[in-house]
């Protein structure tokens, strides 16, 4: 006899791999991760949150709500800060959704949709983004049905990169204004896009950000979701009193303070690295998916060579394969020495391939 509901026990857990990953071995662009060490600020407030003793004292979070809203420009009731967004995403679905729902989730995207809405027993439709249109605007808007309960898009997407126009994620709220739409902002730093200002407009939008990628803090898992005050309060009686880790707070907190340090980081990367890995790209005649993110999902002709010969040089990346299963590697882009470093080692592993010499040129951006 199982004491569990049997579709739990059927499910598969969502291990992604992240073990023997060491950021003073391994240049790690396998996770989308901000590849330099936060800074100093952030360091000594959590030391002297240690020294003064205070963590035999339950979570308590002092104007931490008021400095994220500031930060995104938006009022204090219209913010909750979650554990990680991965928390964001699991209690906005709970309260969203009830077994047999239908879920609009455009593929390919990040695991963490369709796990939550498979615990919670809802049918998931699944339009599909592709590299020469990208967002499938009119395939989700045909998609809904009075079953949907909610739609989740992240912008950028992840791991296409893919960025929604802001016109297109709010003509699917104006054309359901009764279902849920969750936008997940994760990478919003990189893209500067978001729909944080529309959310008393419209208020079946749910707005899901982090401090794990841009600000470097993955480790202590800190989200925050924005949306109406009416849907922050219902949040609210869900999210546990203490679930977001004073660690966690206090970090932020110090982050938040010097957001130039993390602001110079995105111009960096986005500025800097990114151009130059996409020309690598285009001269290689490789294909790439346009990104406004911080990552670049590739298909060279032999990715696992590829992938191998970076990993014997210390380089992770992320093989994925697309929706025909044709594999490629999502590969984060860190600071501009550490992108010239890929490079070369890329153009190497091609050399080892012998890839590069029958290439399909790219379509035209
Ligand atoms: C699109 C997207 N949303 C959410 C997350 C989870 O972020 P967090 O660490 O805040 O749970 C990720 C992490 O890879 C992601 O890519």
């Amino acid at each position: 006899m199982n004491i569990f509901k049997s579709h739990i026990i059927q499910m598969i857990a969502y291990v992604p791999p992240l073990e023997g990953r060491n950021p003073h071995h391994h240049l790690l662009l396998d996770f989308n991760e901000r590849t330099r060490p936060v800074s100093e600020h952030v360091k000594q407030a959590l030391i002297n949150y240690i020294s003064e003793d205070r963590l035999q004292v339950y979570p308590s979070y002092g104007d931490l709500t008021r400095k994220i809203a500031d930060y995104a420009g938006i009022n204090e009731p219209q913010v909750m800060i979650t554990n990680g967004s991965d928390q964001g995403i699991d209690i906005i679905i709970r309260a969203a959704c009830t077994e047999g729902d239908e879920i609009i989730i455009p593929v390919p995207t990040f695991a963490m949709y369709h796990q939550c809405a498979r615990i919670a027993k809802l049918n998931v439709v699944e339009p599909e983004y592709t590299r020469e249109t990208g967002f499938p605007v009119s395939a989700l808007l045909d998609a809904i049905t009075p079953k949907t309960r909610l739609i989740v898009i992240a912008n950028p997407n992840n791991p296409s990169g893919t960025r929604i126009h802001r016109n297109d994620i709010l003509t699917i709220a104006r054309s359901a204004p009764d279902i849920a739409l969750l936008v997940d902002e994760c990478y919003f730093e990189y893209s500067q896009e978001t729909v944080a200002d529309a959310v008393m407009e419209y208020p079946n939008i749910l707005i899901t950000r982090t401090f794990s990628k841009t600000w470097g803090l993955p480790s202590i898992r800190l989200g925050y979701v924005i949306s109406h005050p009416d849907n922050i309060r219902a949040l609210l009686n869900i999210r546990g009193p203490y679930d977001v880790n004073q660690f966690a707070a206090v970090a932020i907190s110090a982050a938040l303070d010097h957001p130039e340090y993390t602001h110079q980081y995105v111009r960096e990367v986005m500025e800097e690295s990114k151009p130059l890995f996409e020309q690598f790209l285009d001269q290689q005649a490789i294909p790439y998916w346009p990104s406004s993110a911080n990552f670049i999902w590739a298909f060279p002709d032999n990715p696992d060579v590829i992938e191998q010969h970076l990993r014997r040089h210390g380089i992770l990346v992320r093989p994925r394969s697309d929706q025909s299963g044709h594999k490629g590697l999502r590969i984060t882009l860190g600071d501009i020495a550490q992108t010239r470093q890929l490079v070369d080692r890329i153009q190497e592993g091609l050399s080892i391939a012998g890839a590069g010499m029958m290439k399909v040129p790219l379509p035209k951006k």
